[in-house]
């Protein structure tokens, strides 16, 4: 069975393109290549020895995504395929809203069109903003997103309902809390296109001495140690929740569904615990200041994801250590490229 997978050269797309194709399902992925590299594709291959169909555009090309449509039996679609840097988005607004979302629409539009139905869509605790109790479920009230980033995230969901609504599909709304971790091969991770605005991947180039120090953006909150606190899930754990979701969907019968998950381990984490764990885990130093907030960020948020262990069999219990081990060798691997690539 085809699924197409966009932005599935991505961080998160490409650990979920390689639990898809150990799960027999056949992939074919779109990525215009704006935010990873080509090499990821062979890296695919090697972890899986299966190799997906690829094509490099950008989803806004209604008449070329047609003609993926015309060339494969496609049965679903798990949808990566966007721009996510917050403070990016509050200076470029217009190209957000035209990215996100008109790419979400072209491919919604051929859904319709073809009667196919199984959608799933990367959204984002940022749906909740600053919610009043901890942890968050999927029944919290959502908040109005701050940032641009997260309006498409919104916008996203509201146009999925629509669409299952009205057309009578099946759709799955996926709300990630802080994915890290690379994959146990070292071959997949997170690309750091610039400097990070990330705690993880800043803590990564920090402790190999690409960035001089981390700035920690305040340790003033009202917390146990100041920092903020977060729900910091393995990007593996993570995967494997939308190959669970999209299966149910295929399970299910036809007519409207909206599947709605959190996808976190339900455990806080500081800022400090990070850079703390960071450390044991490799035995390396990550230095460190203590900055100003920064804004528009909140002070805590963790998951009640009982509703993906009780509907879908998954759970993400993969400890932050191992998952932050990872994040070193992925460094290491990085590094073994860059020099045989020079
Ligand atoms: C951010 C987005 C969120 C998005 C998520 C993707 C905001 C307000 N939210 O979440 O919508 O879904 O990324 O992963 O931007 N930190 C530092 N120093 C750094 C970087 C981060 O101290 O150099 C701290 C932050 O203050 C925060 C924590 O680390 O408390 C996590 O930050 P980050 O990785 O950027 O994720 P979020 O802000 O939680």
């Amino acid at each position: 069975m085809e699924i197409l997978v966009t932005g599935g050269l991505g961080y998160i797309g490409s650990h979920t393109v390689v639990e898809l194709l150990n799960n027999g399902f056949d992939v074919v992925i779109v990525d215009d290549l704006s935010n990873t590299e080509r090499f990821v594709l062979n890296n695919i291959e090697e972890i899986t020895g299966r190799k997906p169909a690829f094509y490099p555009f950008d989803l806004k090309r209604r008449d070329l995504l047609r003609q993926v449509f015309e060339a494969h039996n496609i049965q679903g679609c798990i949808n990566f395929a966007a721009y996510k840097a917050v403070g990016e988005s509050q200076v470029i607004p217009l190209d957000y809203y035209e990215n996100n979302l008109f790419s979400l629409i072209n491919i919604l539009q051929e859904f319709r069109e073809r009667g196919l139905s199984n959608f799933i869509f990367s959204s984002s605790c940022t749906v909740y903003g600053q919610a009043d109790h901890m942890p968050i479920d999927e029944n919290t009230p959502q908040k109005p997103a701050e940032s641009t980033y997260g309006k498409t995230k919104q916008m996203g969901e509201e146009i999925l309902q629509d669409f299952a609504r009205a057309y009578h599909r099946k759709v799955s709304l996926l709300r990630y809390f802080n994915p890290i971790g690379a994959h146990p091969s070292g071959k997949l991770g997170e690309l750091p296109i610039g400097v990070p605005n990330n705690l993880v991947p800043y803590v990564m180039q920090t402790a190999a001495g690409i960035r001089e120090k981390l700035n920690i953006w305040g340790n003033d909150y009202d917390t146990p140690d100041g920092t903020p606190v977060r729900d910091y899930i393995y990007v593996v754990d993570l995967a494997k929740a939308h190959v669970a979701a999209l299966q149910k969907l295929l399970d299910s019968g036809e007519g409207t569904q909206v599947d709605i998950y959190n996808l976190g381990t339900g455990k806080g984490s500081s800022v400090l615990e990070v850079v703390q764990a960071f450390e044991k885990a490799n035995g390396v130093k990550v230095p460190y200041q203590i900055c100003e907030r920064r804004a528009g960020d909140i002070t805590i948020a963790y998951a009640n994801a009982d509703k993906a262990e009780r509907e879908l069999g998954w759970k993400s219990d993969t400890p932050l250590e191992e998952a932050l081990r990872t994040v070193w060798q992925w460094q290491k691997y990085l590094e073994k490229r860059k020099k045989e690539t020079v």
